[in-house]
């Protein structure tokens, strides 16, 4: 088995469903321990992270936190220095959706959103940024300080009527960030974003779970397939890596193609 990531520990919000718990799977495949962040459901993060470390022989541990809640996040990234000695790699891939016609669109539906989405990835980031700083460099597992990588979305460059808040908050991860990475370079930080397009996840139930979405998803998707949460996992491992050295402040689309204007195959 190749354990590009053997030694590191990685903490992968929101990882009890969906591309986190995907993400979760691929980073104890690849040899890292990992840290399960949840805010419900504690059987399923428990049976997640006991079925990562006995299928892999690595730790897993659960923390179930609110990543919007300042108090709970340095709460959480105490936990985990203290138990598994420090950070390597956060995954901020904690989100949701909250769609609603944009006049019908409450304040508490924005909000939600935004805290979360965003919100929730700059207090992670900021505490895996001094979390880094204060451990130091560890060249026996890794050339970089640190890295983190930020679960984006196509919707942080295409518009989406009926989900504005949801759209708003992936262009603020986008710069957030780029700008993260822009500052923490010179110390040997890694920031990147993966952008994923349709993944068959719990999030996006309605545009698969029946024949006539899923036909009408495919209109959107050059390689004529929904993605699945592996295909984010895997990128995620490689960019975790230092086989991705060289590679920070960029957004990855991992989207069949989602992004290359479809429509345009046959029109224009
Ligand atoms: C959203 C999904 C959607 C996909 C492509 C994702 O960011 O969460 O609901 O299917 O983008 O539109």
């Amino acid at each position: 088995m190749d354990q590009k990531l053997k030694g590191q520990r990685a903490l992968v919000t929101g990882a009890n469903s969906g591309i986190g718990k995907a993400v979760a799977y691929e980073m104890g495949r690849a040899g890292a321990d990992v840290v399960i962040n949840y805010l419900s459901g504690d059987d399923i993060a428990n049976q997640i992270a006991s079925d990562i470390s006995s299928r892999f022989g690595v730790r897993a541990i659960t923390h179930k936190t609110d990543v919007s809640i300042e108090t709970e996040v340095t709460g959480m990234f105490r936990r985990v220095e203290s138990e598994l000695g420090g950070i390597d790699i956060l995954v901020n891939n904690a989100g949701l959706q909250k769609d609603s016609p944009f006049d019908e669109m409450t304040l508490a539906q924005w909000n939600t959103v935004i805290s979360v989405n965003l919100t929730g990835q700059f207090l992670c980031s900021r505490e895996a940024v001094r979390a880094f700083k204060r451990q130091g460099m560890r060249a026996d597992v890794s050339r970089a300080l640190g890295k983190i990588i930020c679960i984006s979305s196509v919707h942080e460059v295409i518009p989406w009527a009926g989900h504005a808040n949801y759209a708003a908050s992936k262009g603020g991860v986008m710069m957030l960030m780029k700008s993260i990475a822009q500052e923490v370079a010179p110390l040997r930080i890694r920031v990147n974003s993966i952008c994923p397009g349709a993944i068959r996840t719990p999030i996006n139930k309605d545009a698969w779970d029946t024949p006539q979405a899923l036909d009408a998803l495919m209109r959107l998707i050059p390689e004529k397939r929904i993605g699945e949460p592996e295909d984010i996992g895997k990128v995620a491992v490689w960019l975790a890596s230092d086989d991705a050295d060289y590679v920070t402040g960029a957004s990855i689309f991992v989207d069949g193609g989602m992004l290359l204007y479809p429509g345009f195959a046959t029109g224009g």
